[in-house]
């Protein structure tokens, strides 16, 4: 990626810094200013970590002070690296039989209950090779990691066997291996019961919560669970099954709540503390109040709600009013959201659900870190967190918003190292 920088290296005893960024935008999200916006800035990179952040003058006498290779920014704007918290990002096949059935009238619901939707992505993941589930996702990963990504959350799900589910988390920790890309493995044990338990139910849930979890967990393969809480899925108390189960292993959660129907999913996450409760389509007051009492997070996913063409948004409102942390993430999968671009998901919160750019912008950076429980490690540029650096050529951070289809990345850092270049 071309990048419009010079590069000079000065030399001085001191050693503090290894690169600094000069005359940028710095929208740092943290702080009391639209965007946590900086103008004219600089920012300062040792190792892995933001090292100082400051007007770009005096980021210029400092650096001249020491031995670093100074980056002219020329007016890019800087943010945070963006964060998709919400991703099926590695499955089989794909579901655009159903896309056409959905259009000819038939609904997701019935499509579920007939055996499609998430069962056909299981059948096809199933027999799918891992070397054809990497490449798949890989792929997928990469349009995010263009438009700025540095943290991707990857959910499993579409294996329902333990084998299957195991290979999943495998692909999604090999993906973060092979990538610079940071990624968080969620074990989505509870998403559709498979037909082989068709009769046991029960015992389904019992061996997801139990000898599955343990396994799983025991292999490092489970950052968080999760559990699909709906009519067509799993009820409250199965889900709670999951999250008890989760909660005693000192294990971190997220819930589907509320995409088709209320059934007071919201209040099971704010019980068990999850760090989030997506999608929210269906929520009351109660509901928002308990998730405001327990710091839990709303993820919204405004391109599945786009692609079932859904008519009732998640009650902004209550939930700002509430003052509850709004996050935006793709829900990149093959039934609702066969989306790759979190640039699309942050221009439909702000079309579709109505949150302003900054909100927009917040919900895929600070409060994105904080559904994954990484705030103290990314979601702001401030001195001490990871260098994970999204560079920009737009005029104002609401451009991000803006283009439906524009991609504005100039260049993106991970972990002190932008992608591509010898820095
Ligand atoms: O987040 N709601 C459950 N899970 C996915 C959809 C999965 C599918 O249809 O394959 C979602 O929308
Ligand atoms: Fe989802």
């Amino acid at each position: 990626m071309a990048i419009p920088v010079s590069y000079v290296v000065l030399n001085s005893a001191d050693n503090d810094w290894d690169q600094v960024w000069i005359g940028a935008n710095i929208a740092t999200m943290a702080g009391a200013q639209p965007y946590g916006s900086m103008d004219n800035a600089a920012v300062a990179v040792k190792g892995e970590r933001i090292a100082w952040l400051g007007d770009a003058a005096e980021g210029r006498r400092l650096a001249r002070a020491q031995d670093v290779a100074i980056h002219e920014a020329e007016g890019l704007w800087i943010t945070p690296g963006l964060i998709d918290c919400h991703t099926h990002l590695v499955y089989g096949g794909d579901r655009v039989a159903e896309f056409e059935q959905r259009l000819c009238g038939v609904s997701y619901e019935d499509i579920a209950r007939a055996g499609g939707g998430i069962q056909s992505t299981v059948r096809a993941t199933r027999s799918a090779t891992h070397e054809s589930l990497y490449e798949s996702a890989r792929t997928r990963l990469e349009c995010l990691m263009s438009e700025g990504v540095t943290t991707v959350e990857i959910k499993s799900g579409y294996g329902l066997e333990l084998g299957a589910e195991r290979r999943l988390l495998e692909v999604a920790r090999e993906l973060g291996e092979t990538l610079p890309v940071s990624v968080k493995k969620t074990f989505l044990g509870l998403h559709s019961l498979p037909p082989e338990f068709a009769a046991q139910r029960r015992r389904f849930v019992d061996d997801v919560s139990g000898p599955w979890l343990t396994a799983l967990a025991a292999a490092g393969l489970v950052d968080a669970v999760d559990g699909f809480c709906e009519g067509i899925a799993f009820s409250v108390s199965e889900t709670g099954q999951l999250l008890r189960a989760a909660q005693e292993l000192g294990i971190a959660a997220h819930v589907h709540a509320g995409q088709l129907s209320d059934l007071g999913a919201a209040q099971l996450a704010a019980q068990y503390a999850a760090l989030s409760a997506d999608h929210l389509e269906y929520v009351g007051a109660d509901g928002v109040r308990a998730m405001a009492a327990a710091g839990t997070v709303a993820v919204l996913l405004p391109t599945a709600y786009f692609t079932l063409r859904q008519t009732t948004p998640p009650p902004i409102a209550l939930l700002r009013e509430a003052g509850i942390p709004l996050a935006v993430a793709t829900d990149c999968n093959p039934g609702t959201s066969p989306c790759t671009s979190i640039l699309l998901a942050l221009c439909m919160a702000c079309t579709l659900f109505g949150l302003t750019p900054e909100e927009a912008l917040a919900g895929a950076t600070r409060n994105a870190a904080r559904a994954l429980g990484l705030l103290a490690e990314v979601g702001t540029i401030e001195v001490g967190k990871r260098a994970d650096l999204a560079f920009w050529r737009i005029e104002r951070p609401a451009q991000l918003c803006y283009g439906l289809g524009a991609n504005p990345c100039a260049a993106v850092m991970y972990r002190g190292k932008i992608r591509g270049e010898n820095t």
